[in-house]
């Protein structure tokens, strides 16, 4: 299954009652898997997880640590960028020049790379003295 698809089906299961915004990612890692995650709302806000810590997690649980293209999709004017918590987030797993597609439930696409969304991350070569 593509990734587009499988994310706009995630999209449908995502547990948002408190924004109402239901967002879907999907990403395939290097051992060729597709990992899912959807948002996932709490009634103390701001324990609510995204859509790609989701699919992250599915990830890691699978056994998989690598990331080599995701796409997130959500019912947005435009396509919606991920929060600053997730951009770290992909760039523990996936290299600067993964690709990123983000997507609205009507067809608009913009890639980016995991680069463009988080210059300059915070990484593990800067706790060499640790
Ligand atoms: N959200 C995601 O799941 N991913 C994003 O990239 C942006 C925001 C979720 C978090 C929250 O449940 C809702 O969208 C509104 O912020």
């Amino acid at each position: 299954m593509s990734l587009a698809k499988a994310a706009r089906l995630v999209r449908e299961r995502a547990y948002a009652p408190y924004s109402n915004f239901k967002v879907g990612a999907a990403l395939r890692s290097t051992s060729g898997g597709v990992h899912v995650g959807c948002n996932v709302e709490n009634v103390a806000y701001p324990e609510g997880t995204c859509a790609e810590a989701g699919a992250i997690a599915a990830m890691i649980a699978a056994g998989d640590q690598t990331i080599e293209e995701i796409y997130v999709i959500a019912d947005s004017p435009t396509p919606v960028p991920p929060c600053g918590g997730c951009r770290q987030k992909l760039a523990e797993f996936a290299d600067g020049q993964v690709k990123v597609t983000l997507a609205t439930t009507t067809g608009v696409e913009k890639v980016m790379t995991v680069a463009e969304l988080l210059p300059g991350a915070f990484g593990a070569d800067h706790m060499e003295n640790a």
